[in-house]
C-alpha cells in the first residue's frame, strides 16, 4: 500500500483558523494541483473532524478520472459516523464511499460501505487492511494532524506533499500538519526532500518519508 498525504499549511505550520473562516489555505493553483495527486493514487482518506467542514466528494482531475478502470473511493474515518454529508456528496456516482468506524456508530443518512473495527481507536495498520480487502493500493490522506500523526508513529507514510501558504495563523494550541502527542527525539520521523516549486507565494514540498528501519 502506497501512503500519500497532502496538507496546506501557514508559514506556521497551522491548517487551520480558530473560527475556521477564511483566508482559506491554498490557491486555485494548490487546489488544481491536490486534484492531480488525487489522480495518482485509488483513495482519498479523511477524518471525521475534516470531513465535518467539508463534507463534499473529493475527486481526482476529469482526465485522471476518466482513465480509470477501477473505482475511486473517499473514506472517512470515525468513531460514531456521526456525520452529514452535502446532498451533492450523496448523489456522486464517481466515487465508492467507505466509512471505517466502531460499533457505536450511527447508521450514515446514506449509502456507502461501512466496515466496523472491534476497537475504539482504530489501529491505523487496521484501516489500511480495511483498503487492501476492497483492491485499493494507494490512498492520499486528506486529513487533519491527528490522522496524521497517527499514520507517522506507525511508519505507515510513505510521501507527504505540503504546500506553504503565505498567511500566519498563530494560536498556541491551533491544529498544525502533525499533532498527536508528539514525538520523542529519536523517534521524530525524518524526510527527505526530492521536489520544491514555487508558484507566486505559495511553496509547494514534495518529501519521501524514511522508513525508520531504514536509517536508525
Ligand atoms: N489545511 C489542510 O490541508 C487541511 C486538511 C485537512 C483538514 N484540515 C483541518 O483540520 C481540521 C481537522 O483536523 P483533525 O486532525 O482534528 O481531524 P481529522 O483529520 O478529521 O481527524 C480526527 C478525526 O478522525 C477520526 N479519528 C481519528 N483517529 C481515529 C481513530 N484512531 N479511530 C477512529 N476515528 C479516528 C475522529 O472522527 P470523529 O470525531 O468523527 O470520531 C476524529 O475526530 C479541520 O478543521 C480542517 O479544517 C486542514
Amino acid at each position: 500500500m502506497r501512503v500519500l498525504s497532502n496538507t496546506a499549511i501557514s508559514l506556521d505550520g497551522r491548517i487551520h483558523t480558530r473560527d475556521e473562516r477564511p483566508p482559506v489555505l491554498g490557491s486555485r493553483h494548490d487546489l488544481r494541483r491536490m486534484r492531480v495527486l488525487r489522480g495518482q493514487v485509488d483513495a482519498v482518506l479523511v477524518g471525521g473532524a475534516t470531513f465535518r467542514r467539508w463534507p463534499i466528494a473529493a475527486l481526482p482531475d476529469e482526465d485522471a478520472l476518466a482513465r480509470r478502470t477501477q473505482p475511486f473511493w473517499n473514506i472517512v474515518v470515525t468513531r460514531r459516523a456521526d456525520i452529514v454529508p452535502k446532498p451533492a456528496f450523496i448523489a456522486e456516482q464517481r466515487i465508492k464511499k467507505l466509512i471505517l468506524t466502531t460499533p457505536q456508530y450511527k447508521t450514515p443518512p446514506f449509502e456507502t460501505e461501512i466496515d466496523v473495527c472491534p476497537q475504539e481507536d482504530i489501529d491505523v495498520k487496521w484501516m489500511l487492511r480495511a483498503l487492501e480487502r476492497r483492491g485499493i493500493g494507494s490512498v492520499l490522506i486528506e486529513a487533519g494532524g491527528d490522522l496524521i500523526a497517527q499514520f507517522l508513529a506507525a511508519d505507515l507514510v510513505d510521501e507527504m506533499f505540503v504546500t506553504i501558504c503565505p498567511i500566519l495563523i498563530g494560536g498556541k494550541n491551533s491544529a498544525s500538519l502533525v499533532d498527536g502527542g508528539g514525538f520523542l527525539a529519536e523517534q521524530v520521523p525524518k524526510l527527505t526532500l526530492q521536489h520544491i516549486e514555487r508558484v507566486e507565494d505559495e511553496v509547494y514540498l514534495h518529501y519521501f518519508v524514511k522508513k525508520r528501519q531504514s536509517d536508525r
